[in-house]
């Protein structure tokens, strides 16, 4: 196994005595090569779990174990962020390794421009080329084209699939998208409120769902089968922050089908589907 997480929480000490606690008792591997996505709503924790498998969390108090030692590159929803600005693409790639533009289909004179002169799709690429030149075992791609539309988004994420292929490189995916996990991922976990309340092969989740959350992501995305005036549902309420966790099963002040237990025991009765370490 590539890396193997087990238990991990991290909590932040925000004085006043207040302390959060937005990951809480994460479990999950990635294989050698292999395609492992995080689904959840914003504020879910699940940037924070990337972030924490490469050692990225400061003044954290992290618990739990991270096995295996892959070399970990990254790329986050908006390049323009990450890239220096007043750093010529090739001069930036060089500062990490060296790798032949051309192979993430960016054109010749490229590495020559600086990023304001690249599209928004150019300078994920750009992003792309920089994690590959420090040669990954694990690429993480946090939200890494929501910023793009939606043709753009397609020809990134299959670029990374077709690279990924070609260097038996993991890819942890990161988003909100489940149509993105479909056809890019191949194992899911669904997160929710700092826990991963779902787990398994991605088929046999987006075909079967059992955990109420992940019902209610499913039933908010758009389908092609479905007729057209069909009710699109939504989960009502929003993820609560943190430092408001609701007692016994997190998901209960929302889910559908909570019963009285559930206030008070977590994980009563939705966590079927959970792999069992
Ligand atoms: N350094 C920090 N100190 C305190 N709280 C933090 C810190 N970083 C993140 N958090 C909190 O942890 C929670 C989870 O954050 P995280 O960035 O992992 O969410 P996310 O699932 O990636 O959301 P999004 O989809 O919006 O990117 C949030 O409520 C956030 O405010
Ligand atoms: S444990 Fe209860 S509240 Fe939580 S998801 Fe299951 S039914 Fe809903
Ligand atoms: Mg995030």
């Amino acid at each position: 196994m590539l890396l193997q997480v087990r238990d991990l929480s991290i909590s932040f000490d925000l004085g006043g005595g207040v302390v959060s606690n937005p990951v809480r008792g994460v479990s999950f591997d990635v294989p050698e090569g292999g395609r492992v996505a995080i689904v959840g709503e914003s504020g879910s924790g699940k940037s924070l779990t990337a972030l924490a498998i490469g050692g990225l969390v400061d003044r954290a108090k992290i618990s739990g174990s991270i096995a295996g030692s892959p070399r970990i590159a990254y790329i986050f929803q908006n390049p323009m962020q990450s890239l220096n600005p007043v750093m010529r693409i090739g001069d930036q790639i060089r500062e990490v390794g060296a790798i032949d533009l051309s192979l993430v289909g960016l054109p010749a004179g490229t590495e020559r421009k600086y990023p304001c002169q690249l599209s928004g799709g150019q300078q994920q690429r750009a992003m792309i080329a920089m994690a590959l030149a420090q040669n990954p075992d694990l690429l993480v791609a946090d939200e890494p084209t929501t910023a793009l539309d939606v043709t753009t988004q397609q020809e990134v994420l299959e670029l990374v699939d077709r690279l990924a292929d070609a260097r038996n490189m993991a890819v942890l995916l990161i988003t909100h998208n489940l149509g993105i996990v479909a056809q890019h991922s191949s194992y899911l976990n669904v997160m929710y409120a700092g826990e991963i309340v779902e787990a398994g092969p991605v088929h046999d989740i987006l075909y079967a769902p059992v955990h109420p959350y992940t019902k209610g992501l499913l039933s908010a995305v758009p389908r092609l089968d479905r007729p057209k005036d069909a009710f699109l549902a939504d989960i009502p309420g929003v993820v609560p922050p943190p430092t408001a966790w609701p007692t016994g099963c997190a998901f209960h002040p929302r889910c559908a089908f909570a019963g009285e237990d559930c206030a008070i025991k977590s994980r009563v009765k939705c966590m079927a589907r959970a792999p069992r370490y």
